[in-house]
């Protein structure tokens, strides 16, 4: 129960770290709570990193799909049960929602969202990115990218692993998702979403 919790915890503080106030802070860009869409991801710092908007969002998306890979790497280290599994992942992602390090605020969720699920079971990544990649390419649309495929992801978790601690850490992780994605949901429904890498000059 210790070693849970521990993991837990670690989990839950590792995902507070936000990688894109660190990356902006770290590269001198402006903090991502207050431009664009004042959310801290990697598709914010894109929008909003001028000359350095690509390596700055790669690495925030690299280290915010990190927070999500290395705490489900490290249960599974310690051979931990599905129970355990899906507590580590909810609590990394829940860390990056709510983060202890910047008042509560933090992300939507995407990269580590996909980050539990790559530590989980490396196929299950692989589907929501490959889902992810293909409406992104196909529409250019971050949020409605992320809102399909993890839409998509506890079916697809219960395909690759029917266990019900890990389905239902996967519909609690989608349900969290989709309601920090309202702003977004809203601004689909009236065509106004932006596409990727659109700065907020280039305008819907
Ligand atoms: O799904 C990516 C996402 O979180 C959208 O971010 O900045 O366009 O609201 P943003």
């Amino acid at each position: 129960f210790f070693i849970s919790l521990a993991l837990a915890v670690g989990a839950y503080l590792l995902g507070s770290v936000s990688s894109a106030i660190v990356v902006c802070r770290l590269m001198g860009l402006p903090d991502p709570r207050t431009q664009g869409s004042n959310n801290p991801g990697a598709t914010n710092v894109l929008r909003i990193g001028g000359a350095k908007a690509k390596p700055a969002a790669a690495v925030t998306l690299g280290g915010d799909t990190l927070k999500g890979v290395l705490p489900m790497l490290a249960a599974h280290a310690v051979g931990a049960a599905p129970l355990t599994l899906g507590l580590v992942g909810l609590a990394a992602f829940v860390g990056h929602l709510f983060p202890v390090f910047f008042g509560f605020r933090g992300g939507k969720g995407v990269a580590t969202a996909l980050g539990v699920q790559i530590g989980l079971y490396w196929p299950i990544g692989a589907v929501t990115a490959a889902v992810w990649l293909f409406v992104a390419k196909v529409l250019r649309i971050s949020s409605l990218s992320a809102l399909v495929s993890m839409a998509l992801a506890p079916v697809v978790v219960w395909l690759f692993w029917p266990e019900p601690a890990l389905v239902g850490m996967q519909l609690v992780v989608t349900g969290l998702l989709f309601l920090r994605h309202r702003s977004n949901i809203r601004k689909l429904l009236r065509g106004e979403e932006g596409q990727i890498g659109a700065t907020a000059e280039d305008g819907p």
